[in-house]
């Protein structure tokens, strides 16, 4: 069987790349103290603020995506008060406090059916246009509907399909979809982050279909517990969190995978992710491979289409990058006590840039800190340049 580790990519290194030993510079290019939307009319926003509906300080932001001058958001519910969650931004807007408009509209925010979008942690953007949104926060109380996958067409913004997860593999209560990579055969690959049940998901668009890889790799690592962000203590055993996908030349492509709680960076072919047939037995195991340790706990990360890992080092203040399959150590991008408060989510634009998200998402997902409503800044959006693309091209 075709399951060695061994990557070739198709795309040689970019040429315009000025590969520079000096660390990119990282900008802010948008941030907020808190989140606020472009409400219907001042009648819906009086009475969503008197209702409990919309609580400003409780609404935080985790996925970005990026796709022509729009930036998509996802905002999923860790407090009550959380209006929309899914929304999006133009990316010429005031740098402060932009105003997010829900995706695509109102009625699908606060449809109070399971067809509605419920409690979105992260998306991807194919290279179609298509957005594939993970309908998967299911850590709150929130909503009980089951978790989902939604696809939208953001050419059109029409709505293209769904698939609910039956409960054997996203738990309504208690799954934590997380994150999401899409390679372009037909398959995505989802974290399930949940305490009760966490695992790798293989979709399949052709067969409508999804199954679940457990594993001991998975799970938190216990060395890795206990460390503190921001003055707030982290002591959560956070399982598999982080995703990566190698890129579109890669042979055969090779998923990647870290638990929160944890260093270890592991991977495996999506040629084995593919065959659902291999869950049957254990010798699936085999092919997880060790690729090596992250210089600390991280949330969200993301591969370009060079082959570069980009990651967050949360009790660091900073985002390493590393090129896991050239043979170079880690390194640290950029590193700021004071701006840098859990880097989670990635995203990629066509000009070169990389994207990450700092949102201070320690503090929403404890229930003892204590929110507040002030100046003090909760998100950031950074860019830097790498002169790449994501792993899809
Ligand atoms: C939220 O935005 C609306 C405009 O959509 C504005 O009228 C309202 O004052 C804002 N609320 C806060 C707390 O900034
Ligand atoms: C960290 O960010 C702050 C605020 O933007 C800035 O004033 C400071 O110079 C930064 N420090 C480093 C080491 O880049």
């Amino acid at each position: 069987m075709l399951f060695f580790f061994l990557l070739t990519f198709s795309s040689s290194r970019c040429t315009t790349l000025e590969e520079s030993v000096i660390a990119p510079t990282f900008e802010i290019t948008h941030q907020w103290s808190y989140i606020n939307f472009t409400w219907e009319s001042s009648i819906t926003y009086e009475e969503a603020i008197d209702s409990g509906d919309y609580i400003p300080e409780n609404v935080a932001m985790t996925g970005i995506k990026f796709y022509r001058n729009r930036w998509y958001i996802a905002l999923p519910k860790f407090r009550p008060g959380v209006p929309v969650t899914l929304a999006y931004f133009f990316a010429d807007e005031a740098p402060i406090n932009p105003l997010l408009t829900p995706y695509p509209d109102w009625d699908s925010n606060t449809d109070p059916t399971c067809e509605g979008i419920k409690a979105v942690q992260s998306m991807e953007i194919d290279r179609s246009g298509v957005m594939w949104v993970l309908d998967g926060f299911r850590v709150t109380p929130a909503t009980a509907c089951p978790t989902k996958l939604i696809w939208y067409d953001l050419n059109t913004h029409r709505r293209i399909r769904s698939y609910t997860f039956p409960e054997t593999i996203g738990l309504r209560r208690g799954g934590f979809l997380n994150d999401i990579v899409v390679d372009d055969t037909g398959y995505a690959y989802i974290t399930d982050n949940s305490a009760i049940d966490p695992g790798l998901i293989v979709f399949s668009v052709r067969e409508n279909r999804a199954w679940k890889f457990r594993d001991a790799s998975m799970f938190p690592q216990i060395e890795a517990a206990n460390f503190v962000v921001d003055d707030w203590p982290f002591r959560a055993l956070a399982p598999i969190d982080g995703i990566a996908l190698t890129p579109r030349g890669s042979n055969p492509r090779v998923l990647l995978y870290c638990s929160l709680t944890g260093f270890s960076v592991f991977g495996i072919s999506t040629e084995v992710l593919k065959r659902e047939d291999l869950l049957s037995t254990g010798d699936w195991r085999a092919y997880v491979t060790y690729l090596g340790d992250k210089q600390a706990q991280g949330d969200g990360m993301a591969m370009d289409n060079f082959g570069n890992l980009y990651y967050g080092l949360l009790p660091l203040y900073a985002v390493g990058k590393w090129d896991v399959f050239g043979g170079t150590p880690p390194e640290i991008l950029y590193q700021n006590r004071s701006t840098v408060i859990w880097p989670d989510s990635f995203a990629f634009d066509n000009q070169g840039y990389t994207y990450v998200l700092a949102n201070t998402i320690n503090k929403f997902g404890d229930i003892n800190f204590r929110l507040v409503l002030n100046d003090e800044i909760k998100f950031r959006i950074f860019r830097f340049f790498t002169g790449s693309q994501s792993y899809l091209f």
